[in-house]
């Protein structure tokens, strides 16, 4: 198993999309950069919805436009449909995160449509993003449990990443997008979808609301998933999930991770320091319980 984790930071889209404040534009690209510049090595950046629904997110179509090209660093955005896609398309997006459902609660709260239709529409955005060279990544939200129909039986999240795989995604995210699942959960799922389809193509996005973010990381390791979703400082939530809070933050997860001999390529000062800035952006610290302790370590480490 390799020793490398891939880190995808979605602070800048599931941690923003549910603040109460509004960042502009350049706000979310310095947010952005700052992130970038500590090595994480994928960002989601924003997402393609309609704006009355998330007026934080209006504006996604100026940040993908405005991103460093050739920086090394891997972009994408959140669609939630069709439209999403053609405009992430139109503005240069070189990937798109399209969302699937594993309960009929979930879809139609967050999109108005149904799990079929949500998967009806990620096989149509899949034909078209093979034609125009743009990658697909495909999340399973609620992926543990749902906020309106309750427990999740995984067979339903199995089948729909079977499905996925199959038609060819480049990823498959399994998400606890209200921060439910236990690591035993984590563990089973995850050990039954490294087996049936490798680590390659798998990641995992979990939310901290009820504190078993990180120790569902390390179900997750032990499983042989190496791609996570993370939040700078903690952010996120989504605002149709009621109840949902904080992704981990990033910082908690790369220290556990470097500490436990893995290799993120992200420099944890520099990510402090994305950190201290989501802070000050957002005027809210949610999450993040390692800063308190790395800072000072950090300093000390500097000054010997
Ligand atoms: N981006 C921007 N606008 C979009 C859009 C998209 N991806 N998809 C649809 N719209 C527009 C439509 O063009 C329409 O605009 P109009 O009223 O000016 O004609 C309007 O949104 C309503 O479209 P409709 O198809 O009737 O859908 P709806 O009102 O049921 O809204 C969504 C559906 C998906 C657009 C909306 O619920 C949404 O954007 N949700 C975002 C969910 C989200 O971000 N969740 C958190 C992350 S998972
Ligand atoms: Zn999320």
């Amino acid at each position: 198993m390799s020793d490398s984790i891939f880190i995808t930071d979605v602070g800048p889209r599931d941690g923003l999309q549910n603040q109460p404040k509004i960042l502009t534009v350049e706000q979310r690209l310095a947010l952005i950069a700052a992130i970038a510049g500590a090595g994480v090595a994928s960002i989601e950046v924003g997402s393609f919805v309609s704006p009355r629904a998330v007026p934080a997110m209006a504006g996604t179509d100026e940040v993908v436009k405005s991103l460093p090209a050739g920086d090394g660093t891997h972009y994408t955005a959140l669609i939630p449909n069709l439209k999403g896609y053609e405009l992430a398309r139109e503005a240069g997006a070189a990937s798109v995160t399209m969302v699937l459902y594993a309960s009929e609660g979930m879809a139609r709260k967050n999109v108005g449509m149904s799990m079929q239709a949500a998967e009806e529409a990620t096989t149509e955005i899949l034909a078209r993003a093979r034609e125009d060279d743009i990658e697909v990544i495909a999340t399973i939200s609620v992926a543990f449990a749902c906020p309106f129909d309750g427990a999740i039986d995984p067979a339903v999240v199995s089948a729909v990443a079977d499905r996925f795989m199959r038609l060819g995604a480049d990823r498959v995210v399994i998400a606890d997008t209200i921060g439910a699942a236990d690591p035993q959960q984590v563990r089973a799922l995850t050990a039954d979808l490294v087996r049936d389809h490798g680590s390659e193509r798998l990641g995992c996005h979990f939310h901290d609301t009820r504190a078993m973010g990180l120790a569902n990381v390390f179900a997750a390791v032990e499983s042989g998933i190496r791609r996570f979703d993370a939040s700078i400082g903690g952010l996120g939530g989504c605002p149709f999930a009621p109840g949902a809070s904080g992704n981990v933050a990033t910082e908690d997860v790369v220290m556990m991770l470097e500490q436990m001999g893995f290799r993120t390529g992200i420099d944890l000062s520099d990510l402090l320091a994305a950190s201290d800035l989501a802070e000050q952006l957002t005027g809210t610290a949610p999450g993040g319980r390692s800063k308190a302790w790395l800072k000072p370590w950090l300093a000390q480490q500097a000054a010997g």
